[in-house]
């Protein structure tokens, strides 16, 4: 590592004139950050891309509490560059091997007036740029609350942007495409179609990861890194200048961030490039995170399951709830003198008989939803304790379980709903995790439906950022892997902590059951939320036509069945769920076959086709083995894939068992309609299967 420091300016200290540009080179040479004071003294930064302008001048900073203005009348101290080049190996992932290479350039300020000190750090790597804001131990500044940060994105034009809107409580949005000038008049109808509880920022605001295309055929995509005792960034529009600036979650004080000097905000990221499949290879944020803080990873492991949920989502029948009897205090009544309802979906002998599926098709785990005391009476949003999270309802027998799934090799993975009653989850979080590792679990789903209580918060302020770090911390002291439903949007926290297996944060599979995903749905979500990290998508539905439940659903799925298989491959997790119902998969055993091969952690990853909102295209060898899977997916237009196998080594023959959409196939009329045919491929093979309308194709490779 070289470092080189300049004392710089020096010369400039109380002039009022502009400094002269600092720039930063990427190691390639493609992107160019200039870094400068204006004339009122605010630090300005941009961004190019070859010869093209990514960022125009944008102001940094922020605004304290009560109305401090900490974004201008500053004076350069000190400039120190740096390089660095090293390679890092995740517990877990895309590519067993992630290079960090970048150039690094930290501006060290002084506001004239105060004496404050800030810091801004910029890393420049190949696909873009990450910076973030330093508050380092000073004496004039200790404590301080973030009124606003003012931190700029000014844009080259009108782009067309895959955007949710601003909201400091849910993701849970349909993503809309169109350019930033068409936002404010399809905003409104956009939040009306959010199921999830709300808290819509006031201005006209969108949310991070923000996937933008300029006409020039540039791919940026903003989001953040390392969020750790900070909000969450939504983005305010300026739908004139094409502006975006950082709209922090406030808690219901107005207050965005509580700070003591010593710290750092999360790094703000804009990933670039000409070549839409350099976005979904991007390893960036996970570069700009904390190595792991768990020294034995050895208990974190990739799984791939099943589980007691979609029955609850289908209109079939089956509850969470154990009883109908509504008026339950926790701790207090005895479920065993109320009368069963029946359909209770968590009971013995259904989970047994999911971990026998489980054990016959090569599976890991099964989750159990609804296994707990507390779900009839937690839907109106105003108790504190709700569930019990180490009381079993009476016909879920913890112990016979644990030794039924011990004996086929299954682990049940446990749930905590929590309603959003988040400090009543703090307050059961040990004795929660004890439960769990003394009835052998090591995975939960943890979920934050409905608003927070305390009620100063929102899902995505500082306190709830603060506290899903806790749960996955203290998760990772009792050996427990965290896959959180509902949490803020993952920042690639997960290599900090590889227990983080899996977050939601965005509309997954059970928003099929309510109609709620559009074909382009998961053509868009790489590019978006799994910039931050894996989702836990749970696809694997074979019967998308939800009337056959004889139910009130009538909801259709919005692919066709080898969409759903090919989303294995192109939505990266290392937590997988086969979601749909046993009965389903027992009936379509070939085409379930590629979900019981299909890798769940890999060696190396190939990005072979992307365009957001059209189409994208992987291939992925699975880690320590011999094989590669391929998944292909559209949006509601059929097309033919390019499948170039040159990633395969050379001078070699493979088996390739190719899982494709019937020729009549269409999400609409016939999404069931499918075609398995094998072929000997080689490294010079070129496959060029057609899709349905919001179609796909899955292939295995395997060794001959
Ligand atoms: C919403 C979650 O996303 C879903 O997976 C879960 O089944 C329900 N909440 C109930 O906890
Ligand atoms: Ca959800």
């Amino acid at each position: 590592m070289k470092r080189i420091t300049f004392l710089f300016l020096t010369l400039c200290i109380g002039c009022l004139t502009p400094t002269i540009a600092q720039t930063l080179t990427s190691p390639n040479g493609k992107l160019t950050l200039t870094f400068h004071l204006s004339e009122a003294q605010k630090p300005i930064y941009s961004l190019s891309y070859k010869t093209k302008e990514v960022i125009k001048d944008s102001k940094m900073g922020f605004t304290l509490q009560p109305h401090y203005s900490f974004d201008s009348g500053f004076k350069v101290i000190k400039t120190t560059y740096s390089d660095s080049n090293t390679t890092w190996t995740p517990v877990w992932g895309e590519n067993n091997k992630i290079q960090d290479n970048h150039k690094e350039m930290l501006i060290q300020l002084v506001q004239d007036k105060t004496n404050w000190l800030l810091n801004i750090r910029f890393r420049l790597f190949d696909d873009g740029l990450g910076f973030r804001y330093e508050f380092p131990v000073q004496k004039n500044l200790r404590h301080f609350i973030i009124k606003e940060e003012n931190t700029e994105f000014s844009l080259t034009g009108d782009h067309k942007a895959f955007w949710i809107p601003g909201d400091y409580d849910t993701n849970e949005y349909p993503i809309t495409t169109s350019k930033l000038s068409e936002v404010a008049q399809l905003i409104g109808k956009v939040r009306q179609e959010s199921l999830a509880a709300k808290a819509p920022t006031k201005s006209l605001a969108i949310q991070t990861p923000l996937m933008l295309k300029t006409a020039d055929h540039l791919y940026i995509n903003i989001h953040e890194a390392s969020l750790v005792n900070y909000p969450a960034m939504c983005l305010n529009l300026d739908d004139k200048e094409y502006k975006l600036t950082s709209n922090l979650t406030p808690d219901k004080n107005g207050n965005r961030g509580y700070i003591q000097t010593g710290s750092t905000t999360p790094w703000r990221t804009i990933v670039v490039s000409d070549d839409a499949r350099d976005i979904l290879a991007s390893n960036l944020i996970l570069n700009l995170n904390e190595p792991s803080k768990i020294k034995d990873t050895s208990w974190i492991k990739p799984t791939k399951y099943i589980g007691v949920w979609w029955e609850y989502f289908v209109g079939g029948g089956s509850t969470w709830a154990y009883t109908d009897t509504q008026d339950i205090v926790i701790g207090k009544t005895d479920y065993t003198k109320l009368k069963p309802n029946g359909h209770h979906g968590a009971n013995t002998k259904h989970v047994e008989d999911y971990i026998d599926f489980a054990a016959e098709n090569g599976f890991d785990a099964v989750l159990v939803e609804g296994w707990n005391e507390g779900w009839e009476d937690n839907y109106a949003y105003v108790k504190e304790h709700i569930y019990s999270f180490t009381k079993a309802y009476p016909d879920f027998d913890v112990q016979a379980l644990h030794k039924y799934a011990a004996s086929k090799g299954i682990k049940i993975i446990m749930h905590h709903e929590t309603t959003s009653s988040v400090a009543d989850y703090e307050r059961q979080l040990p004795d929660a995790f004890q439960f769990m590792v003394d009835n052998g679990y090591s995975a939960v789903k943890t979920g934050y439906v409905g608003p927070i209580s305390p009620r100063s918060e929102y899902h995505d302020g500082q306190w709830m950022v603060n506290h899903y770090n806790r749960v996955v911390e203290t998760a990772a002291q009792y050996k427990i892997m965290v896959d959180s439903h509902e949490a803020v949007r993952p920042t690639g926290m997960c290599r900090t902590y590889p227990n983080w297996v899996a977050q939601e944060s965005a509309r997954g599979t059970e928003f099929e059951s309510f109609n709620g995903n559009h074909p382009d749905h998961t053509t868009i979500l790489p590019f978006t939320r799994l910039m931050g990290g894996p989702m836990d998508y749970t696809p694997g539905i074979f019967e998308g036509d939800l009337s056959t439940y004889g139910g009130a659903n009538k909801a259709q799925l919005s692919t066709t069945l080898v969409k759903q298989l090919a989303l294995y491959v192109t939505m990266y997790s290392p937590l997988q769920m086969a979601a749909d119902l046993i009965q389903n998969y027992r009936k379509y055993p070939d085409a379930f076959q590629f979900i019981k091969d299909v890798a769940v952690d890999w060696d190396h990853s190939y990005i072979l086709e992307a365009e957001p909102g059209d189409y994208i295209t992987i291939a992925r060898k699975a880690k320590g083995k011999d094989e590669w899977y391929i998944g292909g997916i559209t949006d509601e237009n059929a097309r033919k894939a390019i499948i170039d196998l040159s990633f395969l080594p050379k001078g070699q023959k493979y088996q390739a068992t190719i899982y494709a959409d019937g020729k009549t196939a269409n999400w609409k009329t016939n999404p069931k309609s499918y075609v398995i045919s094998t072929k000997k491929v080689t490294s010079k093979t070129v496959l060029k299967p057609q899709l349905a309308p919001s179609g796909g194709v899955a292939i295995s490779i395997k060794k001959i």
